[in-house]
């Protein structure tokens, strides 16, 4: 038997973070990330970036052709501190138009586009490359970082993740926003390049009934202990 993590442990591992929208996710990786001491890697937001692009240039999401051809030309940069999470698009602050409604509802078709995906990916490898960090997204475990020692697949029922979406929304019917949601997932889990999966050797985590700090705390002891493990084995 290994002893019990040390909360003072340093962290040096990968923490790969999967799921749907409406799991809790972003947050639960942002806190991890303030924990753990390491970089936080929110990957819908390049995602969601290079879709901002895509609008502003007047191409149609669903034309794949002129997605890729846009994609070699623009600069995607986002902070991986947890405290400040910033996302730029061409050396300008793209925060608030990344969560706009008409980038949410563009953003499964442009991330189904494997040219989009080979770039980011890239650029997410060598993030990841520098240190301990937390990604979150819904390919990290399966595709970007098979190696991270621990990977973990958020879930929440249904009903649970669009009452979440409605609340950070404020204001949105809810049956709208879980119709949006459907149709999110749906896509983003029957695309053909890195379909939403839950990656070989994740943990599956259902935080319908949990708390975002329950969450974190059960995060952080398996993080803890997959480095302990991993430095004993
Ligand atoms: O986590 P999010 O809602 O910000 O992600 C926005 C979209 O980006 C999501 O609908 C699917 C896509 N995405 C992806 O395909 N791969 C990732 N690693 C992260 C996000």
């Amino acid at each position: 038997m290994s002893a019990p993590p040390s909360r003072n442990s340093v962290f040096r591992g990968v923490v790969a973070l999967d799921g749907p929208s409406g799991t809790g996710k972003s947050t639960v990786a942002r806190e991890l990330a303030r924990r753990l001491d390491a970089q936080y890697l929110d990957t819908g937001a390049m995602y969601r970036a290079v879709t901002v692009a895509v609008l502003r240039a007047g191409v149609d999401s669903d034309d794949a052709p002129a997605v890729a051809a846009l994609v070699g030309g623009i600069e995607v940069l986002v902070s991986t501190d947890p405290a400040r999470p910033s996302t730029r698009l061409d050396g300008r602050p793209v925060d608030e138009e990344i969560r706009s409604p008409e980038t949410t509802r563009a953003v499964s078709a442009v991330s189904a586009v494997a040219a989009v995906r080979e770039h980011l990916v890239a650029q997410q490898r060598s993030i990841i490359g520098r240190g301990a960090t937390v990604a979150e997204g819904r390919d990290i475990g399966s595709v970007v970082w098979p190696d991270a020692e621990l990977k973990v697949y958020l879930t929440a029922s249904e009903a649970v993740r669009a009452r979440r979406r409605a609340g950070e929304l404020g204001g949105t019917d809810l049956n709208t926003v879980a119709a949006e949601l459907r149709r999110r997932d749906d896509f983003d889990s029957s695309r053909a390049v890195s379909p939403l999966r839950r990656p070989d050797g994740a943990t599956e985590v259902d935080t319908s009934a949990l708390s975002i700090d329950e969450v974190v705390d059960l995060l952080e002891n398996l993080a803890r202990q997959s480095v302990s493990v991993a430095s004993n084995g």
